[in-house]
């Protein structure tokens, strides 16, 4: 099969759909590969990197499109790139439709057979191609946290593992799944005293068994929110409740109860952040003060490490890539039930009941499809 990768062009975006390793994958099992020119370089793989391995380089985006059997990328497909969708042609991208009208109407309208990268499933109910970047952006977020407690970034001058004779820094997370997991892991490597507050009862005692009384679990009600906060210096919100807006946590009257300085790192902030005071920033300008508190509320935390991140999503996504390739969308989806989550349209048709319901347009499942 011909896959194609082209060069990322939303604002911001330095990942690649497709590494060096996962083009070789698919080369050694027959399939063309043709990457657009520079499309690695922002996470660090020039175009020597994938001709050294047998893939071939495009000029620009159209060459890409217009002869890929399957598009591989990262974010949502810009309008540009939309109109060189086309029927027959399999796009594997996270597209985050149910918020966004303008791309699924124009997916629809091209044709394409969509597969969303967000909504694959696995066998233990998580979602394998969102993972990695919780990982990532957890494992980030005490150490973005931990610059903005320095006292020149805006804050009171801690530092996280302290000193012999000086305690180190209170960390509180609060949401112990994914995100939260790996900031502890982070926050305790750099010596923090971290509690980490969640609603799942399970969840915690899971934490507690593999941290081994490194942490300390706390169930995560408004009282125990509102205490801890106040000798926190950094708060980090790592919350998910799927499908719904981030609930606040944190309200802007308990900012003047918390030491000033204090760093809270709203990591939910791409879904509207839980702490009340949160607003979307970006790498460029990431921390803003409300009340003396400084805030770090970037929505593609990600992106900071773009070669990591790369990395992580491409061997995440290799084995439905190549699945996909490998039998065709029909044949891959039919075999796993899993990518079968994933697909979004195909030939005009939304195949995403939830979105449909969020936009108002009617749906089948992926399953009516394929027996239609
Ligand atoms: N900013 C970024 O760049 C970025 C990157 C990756 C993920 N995220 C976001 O981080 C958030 C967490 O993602 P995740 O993968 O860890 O999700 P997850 O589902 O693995 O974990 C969420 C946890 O929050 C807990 N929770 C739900 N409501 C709660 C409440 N009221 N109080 C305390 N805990 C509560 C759940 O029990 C669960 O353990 C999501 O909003 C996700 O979109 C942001």
């Amino acid at each position: 099969m011909r896959i194609g990768c082209p060069k990322e062009v939303k604002p911001q975006e330095f990942r690649v759909g497709l590494t060096p390793f996962a083009a070789a994958e698919a080369i050694l099992r027959g399939h063309d590969v043709l990457i657009e020119t520079g499309a690695g370089l922002g996470a660090g793989f020039t175009d020597d990197d994938y001709t050294a391995i047998g893939a071939q380089i495009a000029p620009d985006a159209k060459s890409v499109f217009d002869v890929a059997e399957l598009v591989i990328k990262v974010k949502e497909p810009q309008a540009p790139e939309r109109a060189m969708l086309r029927e027959g042609q399999v796009l594997f991208t996270y597209l985050h439709l149910a918020p966004d009208a303008a791309q699924t109407r124009d997916l629809l309208a091209s044709g394409v057979t969509s597969i969303a990268y967000e909504t694959v499933t696995d066998a233990r109910g998580g979602l394998p191609l969102l993972a990695p970047m919780s990982e990532v952006a957890g494992r980030l977020a005490p150490q973005v946290g931990s610059w903005a407690l320095q006292k020149a970034n805006g804050g009171r001058g801690v530092l996280m593992g302290g000193v012999p004779g000086v305690r180190p820094a209170n960390v509180v997370i609060i949401g112990g799944g994914v995100v939260g997991a790996a900031a502890a892991r982070v926050a305790v490597g750099m010596g923090a005293n971290v509690t980490v507050m969640d609603r799942s009862v399970p969840r915690l005692s899971y934490l507690d068994d593999i941290f081994m009384g490194k942490l300390t679990t706390q169930y995560a009600s408004a009282a125990a929110t509102a205490e801890l906060v106040q000798t926190a210096d950094m708060v980090i919100g790592a919350v998910l409740i799927p499908g719904a807006a981030a609930p606040k946590l944190v309200s802007r009257a308990q900012l003047s109860t918390m030491p000033q300085g204090a760093v809270l790192v709203d990591v939910a902030i791409d879904q509207g952040g839980c702490f009340e005071t949160s607003r979307a920033t970006t790498h460029q300008d990431p921390v803003y003060e409300v009340d003396g508190i400084v805030h770090y509320c970037v929505a593609n935390m990600p992106g900071a490490v773009a070669r990591t991140s790369t990395q992580a999503l491409g061997n995440a996504t290799l084995p439905f890539l190549l699945a996909l390739a490998g039998k065709g969308w029909r044949q891959a989806i039919r075999d796993d039930a899993h990518l079968r989550a994933g697909l979004s349209t195909h030939q005009g048709r939304l195949t995403s009941p939830p979105v449909g319901e969020a936009l108002g347009i009617e749906a089948v499942t992926p399953d009516q499809l394929l027996a239609g």
